[in-house]
């Protein structure tokens, strides 16, 4: 079994997206025994909140029910995971510096290095934004969640 840890600041809006989207789009593809998903922070101002109250309207409108609890990223899930992907530029390279030997560095990466159409593109934090951008941040890890399953569990690896 395979662990990926989705990774944003608040755990409240971005990560418990692309977690809740990787548990139901896993199970689309026939692949939920191959592969499990957890999110977390490297902030802790949320710790033990339900995702935002617009992320969970707006995955709601999409089909999708989002219940996990907010919590910290602890220097431990480097062991833990197999795969750590982080949703922008800044949490990566927040949680490179916890590793402070670079022995986990080829676990990590960003969501979209699996967005075919904006590859390594950070995903636009929608906190401060409108009701629109919780659906584009929706749309953007839908598709790389998508390619992300695809491309490390279905072709051949
Ligand atoms: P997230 O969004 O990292 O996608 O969960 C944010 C949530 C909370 C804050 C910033 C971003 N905040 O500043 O409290």
């Amino acid at each position: 079994m395979k662990k990926v840890l989705f990774v944003c600041l608040g755990n409240i809006c971005r990560s418990p997206l692309a977690e809740g989207l990787a548990i139901k789009i896993s199970a689309e593809l026939g692949i939920s025994d191959q592969v499990t998903f957890d999110s977390c922070g490297t902030g802790n101002y949320h710790i033990g909140e339900l995702p935002d109250e617009r992320t969970r309207k707006n995955a709601k409108q999409n089909g999708l029910e989002l219940t996990s609890q907010a919590r910290q990223f602890d220097k431990k899930d480097f062991r833990e995971f197999d795969y750590i992907l982080a949703m922008d530029s800044a949490n990566l390279s927040n949680i490179k510096k916890i590793d402070m030997t670079n022995q986990f560095d080829k676990i990590m990466g960003l969501m979209r290095d699996y967005d075919l159409e904006f590859k390594g593109q950070d995903v636009p934090d929608p906190y401060f934004g409108g009701e629109q951008g919780f659906q584009e941040v929706y749309n953007i890890i839908e598709r790389s969640v998508r390619q992300f399953l695809t491309a490390e569990f279905l072709n051949g690896k």
